[in-house]
């Protein structure tokens, strides 16, 4: 693996494919197990986690389970904007369903708090969220995430559905950003 570019910035190789793989399916099994019987509704946050909703959906094949997306937009370039936009929203009727909340990263949280106000008021029976990527140290927000699969520093990473500007998220491996 080597160093990539985009936008004149340089990101160096942090997380492989091959450890995010079998990450997604240890979450899959804990998930599966936790979740069996409840006919989980994963919802997954577009555009970013659509990578690992799709490997993490199929890592629970073992339990009835259904997907739907939402589609939310808070970043700019490398830094959050405060503000959280809906651009796609909810059709399904979620009243009294195991809700699972996909989503690429968490960072300040104030996407993810945003969003599970809004799922709050649509009456589910409990919203659980799975994050790929988590940032503790930039979180602005009384909330935990219920499965992680991993906690990194507050650094600026792509790859794998995470991305700068709409780029670099057909990366297999995740890059963080160089500094220097
Ligand atoms: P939050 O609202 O600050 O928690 O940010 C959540 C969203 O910001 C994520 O769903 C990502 O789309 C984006 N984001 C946060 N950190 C990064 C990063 O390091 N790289 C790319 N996107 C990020
Ligand atoms: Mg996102």
């Amino acid at each position: 693996m080597k160093e990539v570019t985009y936008e004149g910035l340089t990101f160096e190789p942090y997380i492989t494919r091959e450890k995010i793989d079998s990450r997604i399916k240890e979450l899959g099994q804990t998930i599966s197990e936790e979740c069996a019987g409840q006919n989980p509704l994963f919802l997954c946050v577009l555009n970013g986690a659509f990578p690992f909703a799709s490997d993490l959906f199929r890592a629970c094949e073992d339990i009835d389970a259904e997907i739907a997306f939402v589609r939310l937009k808070s970043y700019d370039g490398t830094g959050s904007t405060g503000q959280v936009k809906e651009l796609l929203g909810l059709s399904d009727n979620i009243e009294g369903r195991t809700v699972i909340v996909v989503e690429d990263i968490v960072d300040t949280g104030n996407t993810i708090v945003r969003l599970i106000d809004t799922l709050q008021k649509k009456n589910p029976a409990k919203i659980k969220v799975a994050t790929l990527l988590f940032k503790p140290e930039a979180l602005e927000h009384d909330f935990k995430p219920d499965y992680v699969g991993f906690s990194i520093p507050k650094k600026f990473i792509i790859g794998f559905g995470l991305d700068l500007n709409g780029r670099a998220r057909n990366l297999n491996d995740i890059y963080i950003l160089k500094e220097n």
